[in-house]
């Protein structure tokens, strides 16, 4: 919890970070939703984010996708599935987070695939950074990509979540997306949770867009319709957001220009001290106790700490400050 003291500090700080000249120049360039940065290739990770389940452990070994004949002929399915995780227990029973994957069937061989996206190291690490008593910025190991797998699962999907045939392409056209899907995968490397607006209306300004398994299908979907796939219009698509809603953010800097020598001491402690309490864990039910706490720190302390692009945010939260949704975002016009 934040004192009094502390607050006023803080805030001294951010009017100051705020109304600096160079701050001054930099809002006024400011474009929102901030743009998702796309980078030259993916590192490696750190070898101290370890997953909990292997990545991919079905795809192939060197990460291509099959070429398929030009004049084959594609179905393409939607596929949605509880994400285990919030499958059991009645915690977070009555929200609907849903993963969401694409399917593949080719008509010349009958052979189907799955591409889907998701986190290296599970979502609590995406959402949440480890507190290391050696660093002294938090550690993140929220790396996500695509995998693209031989088979579809029916009964996974089936269960409770659907499999859906929305649109059939050419093989031509999947040797395309296939393509993009690669390039997309090398340069979009972190998941991101939390979708970030000013307030409940539809139309509200969007701070950040999230990055994370449904946009991956949504970005696919696209693909698919700039090469001419025409999609069914009368299936329902609704996807899981997880919203968090604030005032204009402000740009508090990089992990450098925060935690190096030259950084705020302030700042740089809020921000350890914030994801302290967050700090992700292996148990399931330690994760849903974390983001009830999330949504107790923020709704008192009307604080968040934003960490997009490698670099920190502060919100200004406001009512109602997080929230689940399933709604839908209509499959794309051709
Ligand atoms: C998160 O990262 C830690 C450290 O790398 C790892 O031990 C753990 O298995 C990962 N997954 C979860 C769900 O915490
Ligand atoms: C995406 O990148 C990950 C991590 O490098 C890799 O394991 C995976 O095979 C890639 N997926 C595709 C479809 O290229
Ligand atoms: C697809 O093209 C191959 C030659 O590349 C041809 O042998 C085959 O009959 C064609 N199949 C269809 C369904 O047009
Ligand atoms: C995908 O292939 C598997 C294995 O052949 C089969 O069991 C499954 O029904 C197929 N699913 C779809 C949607 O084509
Ligand atoms: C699927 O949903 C039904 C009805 O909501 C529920 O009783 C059942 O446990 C669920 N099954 C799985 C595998 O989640
Ligand atoms: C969206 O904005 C317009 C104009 O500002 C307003 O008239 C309309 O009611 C808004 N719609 C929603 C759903 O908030
Ligand atoms: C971090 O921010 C500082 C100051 O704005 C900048 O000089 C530096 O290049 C940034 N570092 C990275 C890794 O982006
Ligand atoms: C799907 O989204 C629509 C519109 O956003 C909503 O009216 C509907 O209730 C949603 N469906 C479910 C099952 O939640």
């Amino acid at each position: 919890m934040m004192s009094l003291a502390t607050w006023f500090l803080l805030t001294a700080e951010f009017v100051s970070a705020v109304f600096g000249a160079e701050r001054v120049a930099e809002k006024q360039q400011q474009v929102w939703p901030v743009p998702y940065k796309r980078f030259d290739y993916r590192p490696k990770p750190d070898p101290f984010c370890q997953p909990l389940y292997t990545f991919c452990p079905t795809g192939y070994s060197d990460g291509h996708i099959p070429l398929m004949k030009d004049n084959d002929s594609i179905e393409v399915f939607r596929l949605q599935a509880p994400v285990w995780e919030f499958k059991y227990g009645d915690l977070l029973g009555h929200f609907k987070i849903m993963h969401d994957a694409i399917g593949f069937r080719s008509s010349l061989t009958g052979e189907n695939y799955t591409a889907e996206w998701y986190e290296l190291f599970q979502l609590g690490n995406c959402t949440f950074p480890h507190v290391r008593p050696d660093v002294a910025a938090p550690f993140w190991c929220n790396q996500g990509a695509a995998c693209f797998f031989q088979g579809i699962d029916d009964q996974h999907w089936e269960k409770n979540g659907s499999l859906t045939a929305v649109t059939i392409i050419t093989g031509s056209m999947f040797n395309q997306m296939a393509k993009w899907m690669k390039e997309d995968n090398e340069t979009g490397i972190y998941y991101e949770t939390w979708t970030v607006q000013a307030h409940l209306d539809t139309n509200s300004t969007v701070w950040f867009e999230s990055y994370d398994c449904s946009k991956f299908v949504l970005r696919t979907y696209q693909k698919l319709a700039e090469l001419g796939a025409i999609f069914d219009k009368k299936i329902q698509t609704n996807y899981t957001r997880i919203f968090l809603y604030s005032g204009e953010p402000v740009f508090l800097g990089n992990e450098t220009s925060i935690f190096g020598p030259q950084g705020s001491a302030t700042i740089a402690a809020e921000i350890r001290d914030f994801y302290y309490s967050f700090r992700p864990h292996q148990s399931l039910k330690e994760i849903l106790l974390s983001l009830l706490k999330v949504y107790d720190e923020v709704c008192l302390e009307k604080t968040f700490y934003l960490f997009y692009n490698f670099e920190y945010w502060y919100l200004p939260m406001k009512s109602p400050f997080i929230k689940f949704t399933y709604e839908e975002i209509p499959l794309p016009n051709t």
